[in-house]
């Protein structure tokens, strides 16, 4: 004789641990918008360090309004000397007419150095190969997205002084 076993009636769904249709679409906005922010930031903070760079180490020179250069006089004509404006290098360039140029030494793509070439007559920047103009600081060719900053230079009583322009 054979018994006959009814299968166990179904539990009703329970409508709490399922997530319904519309808890699910929020979720994902959530995890994509938050996949998003991450994805911006990855991409978004490197751009800003490129474009900023610069700028910020110009601002760190802000305190600083001028600076005297004593032995300065005595660099010999189509030569340049480095030196500290506030916390940043610039660069000061005794041309060939006797004239002078006081520049940032901050290259404005990626904030390496760059040198005077009296050769050449240019500002060469090392890194990627920048040029820029040494009387103007404008960027001639290469990567550098902005000219070098430009001092004013003033001689006074014998003294030669850089100052913010
Ligand atoms: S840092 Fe000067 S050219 Fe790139």
């Amino acid at each position: 004789m054979s018994e006959i076993v009814e299968n166990p009636p179904h539990p009703e769904p329970d409508d709490e641990a399922i997530p319904g249709p519309l808890e699910r679409r929020a979720f994902i906005k959530v995890a994509a918008a938050a996949l998003g922010a991450c994805y911006a930031g990855a991409i978004g903070y490197p751009v800003y360090r490129y474009l900023a760079s610069p700028i910020e180490q110009a601002a760190s020179v802000g305190a600083v309004n001028e600076v005297t250069l004593p032995d300065a006089l005595n660099l010999p004509k189509n030569a340049a000397l480095l030196f500290k404006f506030g916390s940043a290098p610039a660069m000061l360039i005794h041309h060939e007419d006797d004239t002078w140029t006081a520049l940032s030494a901050v290259c404005t793509h990626l904030g390496c150095t760059p040198q005077y070439e009296p050769a050449e007559k240019r500002i060469f920047c090392p890194c990627h190969g920048g040029v820029y103009d040494p009387r103007t600081g404008g960027n001639i060719s290469g990567p550098p997205p902005k000219p070098l900053t430009l001092y004013l230079v003033e001689i006074t009583d014998g003294k030669l002084v850089v100052r913010r322009s």
